[in-house]
């Protein structure tokens, strides 16, 4: 049966000033359903055969985490925490050994917790071809479309299609830079990486193990005396403090001769800034996105995020306001990413 495994470690800087260190974006409602980024993902899995969730964050957020479950009444197999971030080859790695603790192999489902879909089913669908893979030995990556020439995004090459809903990765590559971006989209055959993933837990650390030992060896370690405290799973802070830092991107996906690609067409998108936030939600007859008290008048192409006071807008076009108690964003929606060198440059100033 899957095991679903769910990272929430992320920082999301670029959905400022509502995403912030202590409140990060897989723990905020971007979408009118009202429920957050996080309880989106595990309601996702309604529907599906899984074991009940293992959750993989932050030390810092345990509570934030712990209340979401218990507001949703969702099972869970613990939260395990990191004293702090490494990335996700490591964090993966921790989810496996813990997986295998009573001599089980399960399949992971491996999930980011701050990802939008619009499909549930057809996410429901790739799963359960992903799956057939995995058992198989493979390490299955979900493709999506791509539309443009991201370089925020892994890029697989898919080869080989066989009779199977699967194809084989020719080759992966994170992040390329922008003139490859637009190569490979021109190219064709190329698939964004969504950074889901599925694989049996002793995969994923066979392949880990050969392409980066030292990351497997200081993930055993810091899981050796592993310790439940509640709902919380606490791992070796030293240990896990000498492992290095690495996505599992770089660290295995790029890599490995055993990578499948299973194409998904689910509305996905990673909501990574605001203009992404605008891109998937409800809009109202020209184009205007509203969340919390907010009136919007002769406005068009607009977002409104209000979160403690009444917003309001006139006569503006394209444009992005997001309200918090102690930091207001205005933004044209063309300059969404630049939020982040916006933040950046404010920590600096700090
Ligand atoms: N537990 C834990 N610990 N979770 C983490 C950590 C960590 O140290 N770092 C990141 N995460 C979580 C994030 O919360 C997010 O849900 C997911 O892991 C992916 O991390 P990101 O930091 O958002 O990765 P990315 O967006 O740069 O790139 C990945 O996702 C892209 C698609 O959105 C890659 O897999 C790309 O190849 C992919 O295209
Ligand atoms: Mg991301």
């Amino acid at each position: 049966r899957l095991f679903p495994v769910i990272m929430a470690g992320g920082s999301g800087t670029r959905l400022w000033p509502l995403s912030r260190p202590h409140y990060p974006k897989q723990f905020i409602a971007l979408t009118d359903e009202g429920e957050s980024m996080l309880q989106q993902t595990i309601k996702r899995l309604d529907g599906l055969e899984h074991l009940a969730p293992l959750l993989i964050c932050n030390e810092e957020h345990r509570f934030l985490a712990a209340e979401q479950l218990r507001v949703m009444g969702a099972q869970h197999s613990g939260i395990l925490l990191e004293p702090f971030g490494r990335n996700t080859a490591p964090a993966i790695a921790l989810a496996a050994i813990k997986s295998m603790a009573k001599g089980d192999d399960p399949v992971l489902l491996v999930l980011a917790a701050d990802h939008y879909m619009d499909d549930v089913n057809a996410f429901q669908k790739a799963a359960l071809q992903a799956q057939a893979a995995a058992e198989k030995g493979y390490l299955v990556t979900f493709g999506i479309k791509p539309t443009h020439a991201e370089t925020g995004y892994g890029y697989v090459k898919a080869g080989q299609h066989g009779p199977q809903d699967y194809a084989s990765v020719y080759s992966f590559v994170e992040k390329p830079d922008a003139v490859t971006a637009q190569r490979y989209l021109a190219e064709g055959g190329y698939y964004w990486n969504s950074g889901m993933f599925m694989f049996k837990a002793s995969r994923y650390l066979e392949e880990l193990g050969k392409y980066r030992p030292d990351i497997l060896e200081a993930c055993q370690r810091s899981m050796a005396h592993v310790r439940a405290d509640m709902d919380f799973l606490r791992i070796d802070t030293v240990a896990f403090e000498a492992c290095p830092s690495e996505s599992i991107d770089y660290a295995v996906m790029e890599h490995t001769d055993s990578a499948v690609v299973v194409p998904m067409e689910a509305g996905w998108s990673d909501v990574g800034s605001w203009s992404a936030v605008w891109e998937v939600n409800d809009k109202d007859d020209v184009g205007n996105v509203s969340h919390g008290d907010v009136a919007i008048h002769q406005s068009s192409n607009c977002l409104a995020y209000s979160q403690s006071r009444l917003v309001s807008l006139i006569g503006l076009d394209n444009i992005m306001v997001v309200e918090t108690k102690d930091a207001v964003l205005v933004a044209s929606r063309d300059n969404a990413q630049e939020v982040k060198t916006l933040v950046e440059r404010l920590k600096a100033e700090q």
